[in-house]
C-alpha cells in the first residue's frame, strides 16, 4: 500500500492530490491513506499536506528504501524483493538467515550503514553512512567450485556501472574495483552447498559511494577512495545500485545459459592486473611474477621464474613500473 501511495503522489511530480482521491483509487479509506501519508513522513519523504488540495511529494529520502529500488527497476528478479536497514551489523549475514528461510534468488539486503561489516580473509570493512552496502542471494545450478563465477561476473556489473557513471574503473583480482589507484569497492561471496549442489550464495558487494575522503581511518586513508572524493560530487546511491541490480542480472542469465566466457571476456577487459608483474600472497605462499590470465575458475594464472602458478585464494599488489 505504501508504495502504491508512492506511485501515486510521484504520478502527480510535486503537484497535490486529495486524500479522497487515493482512497478511491486504491479502494482504502481516507483514514487509512492519512496512517500512511504518517509512515511516509516518518520514513523521510517530505509530504505536504494542504487544507483543501490534498498530499504532494516534494522530496524522497536519501535512503535506500525498497520502494525507491525497485521504483522503475527493469529487472525480472534482481532487486525485485530488497529489505533494507538503517544500521545492521552484516548484510551478508542478515542474507545467510533469509537465505536459509528460503527467500526468492536476487532479494538484497541492503544496509545505511553496517556495525560490523565483513571482508575477505576474516578481515573487518569500513562501513559508514553514505556508502553502499548490499548483499545479494543467488541460487545458481553449479558446482560449489564454481561459485568464484558470480563474484566475478559482479565485479563486472560493479567497475561497468562506474565507468557509466564517469570512472574509469578497474577489476583488480580477484574482485575488487579501483579507480585512480584507490579501492572504491570490495565483494565478499559465502556459500551455504553440499559437495555437489550450492544450496545459496549470498554476494556481499561494498561500495565508497558518498563518504569523505577525511573520514577513512588511518590504516586505510591511504589506499581507499570515495566515488564522490574522485567525481567531486555525491552520487544517486538508488540510481547507482538499479544501475548494478540490471548489470548483474543480464551477466548472471548469460552465465547460466550460455556458460562463462562472455562474463569472463568482460572481466580481462576491465582487469589491472593482467599483464602486470605482481607479489602474490597465498594461503600458504608468497612469490611474484606476471599475471597472465585467468581460468573458468577465476584463479589467477601467474608466469614465474619457475612456471605457471594457478592462485586460487590471496591477495596480490601490483608492482609500480
Ligand atoms: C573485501 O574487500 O574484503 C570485501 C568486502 C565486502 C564488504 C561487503 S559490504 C556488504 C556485505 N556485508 C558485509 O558484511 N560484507 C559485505
Amino acid at each position: 500500500m505504501r508504495s502504491k501511495i508512492l506511485e501515486l503522489l510521484r504520478s502527480k511530480h510535486g503537484n497535490c492530490i486529495s486524500g479522497a482521491e487515493i482512497a478511491s483509487q486504491l479502494g482504502v479509506s481516507r483514514t487509512a491513506v492519512w496512517k500512511h501519508i504518517n509512515e511516509l513522513k516518518s520514513a523521510g519523504y517530505h509530504i505536504e499536506s494542504k487544507a483543501r488540495s490534498g498530499y504532494c511529494l516534494l522530496e524522497c529520502p536519501d535512503k535506500l528504501l525498497p520502494e525507491l529500488v525497485k521504483h522503475n527497476l527493469s529487472t525480472s528478479f534482481m532487486g525485485q524483493n530488497v529489505i533494507s536497514y538503517e544500521d545492521i551489523p552484516s548484510t551478508n549475514n542478515e542474507a545467510k538467515v533469509l537465505a536459509a528461510q528460503g527467500a526468492v534468488e536476487g532479494t538484497v539486503v541492503v544496509s545505511e550503514a553496517q556495525s560490523t561489516g565483513k571482508g575477505r580473509l576474516e578481515r573487518s570493512f569500513f562501513c559508514p553512512a553514505g556508502g553502499l552496502w548490499f548483499s545479494v542471494i543467488l541460487r545458481p545450478d553449479f558446482l560449489p567450485q564454481e561459485a568464484p563465477k558470480c563474484t566475478l561476473m559482479s565485479a563486472v556489473a560493479v567497475a561497468r556501472a562506474m565507468r557509466d557513471m564517469g570512472l574509469d574503473a578497474g577489476i583488480k583480482w580477484p574482485n575488487d574495483i579501483y579507480c585512480q589507484g584507490r579501492k572504491l569497492t570490495g565483494i565478499l561471496t559465502e556459500m551455504s552447498g553440499e559437495m555437489d549442489r550450492i544450496n545459496y550464495l549470498v554476494v556481499g558487494i561494498g561500495i565508497n559511494a558518498n563518504i569523505p575522503l577525511e573520514s577513512f581511518p588511518e590504516d586505510i586513508k591511504d589506499k581507499a577512495g570515495s566515488m564522490s572524493g574522485i567525481l567531486g560530487h555525491d552520487i544517486d546511491r538508488v540510481v547507482f545500485l538499479q544501475k548494478i541490480l540490471t548489470y548483474m542480472e543480464n551477466l548472471y542469465v548469460d552465465v547460466l545459459k550460455n556458460g562463462f566466457d562472455w562474463a569472463l571476456d568482460q572481466w580481462r577487459e576491465y582487469s589491472i592486473t593482467l599483464g602486470q608483474l605482481i607479489d602474490v600472497v597465498g594461503v600458504q605462499e608468497k612469490f611474484a611474477g606476471v599475471a597472465e590470465d585467468i581460468d573458468e575458475d577465476g584463479a589467477l594464472l601467474v608466469r614465474t621464474d619457475t612456471g605457471l602458478r594457478r592462485v586460487l585464494a590471496g591477495d596480490v599488489s601490483i608492482r609500480p613500473r
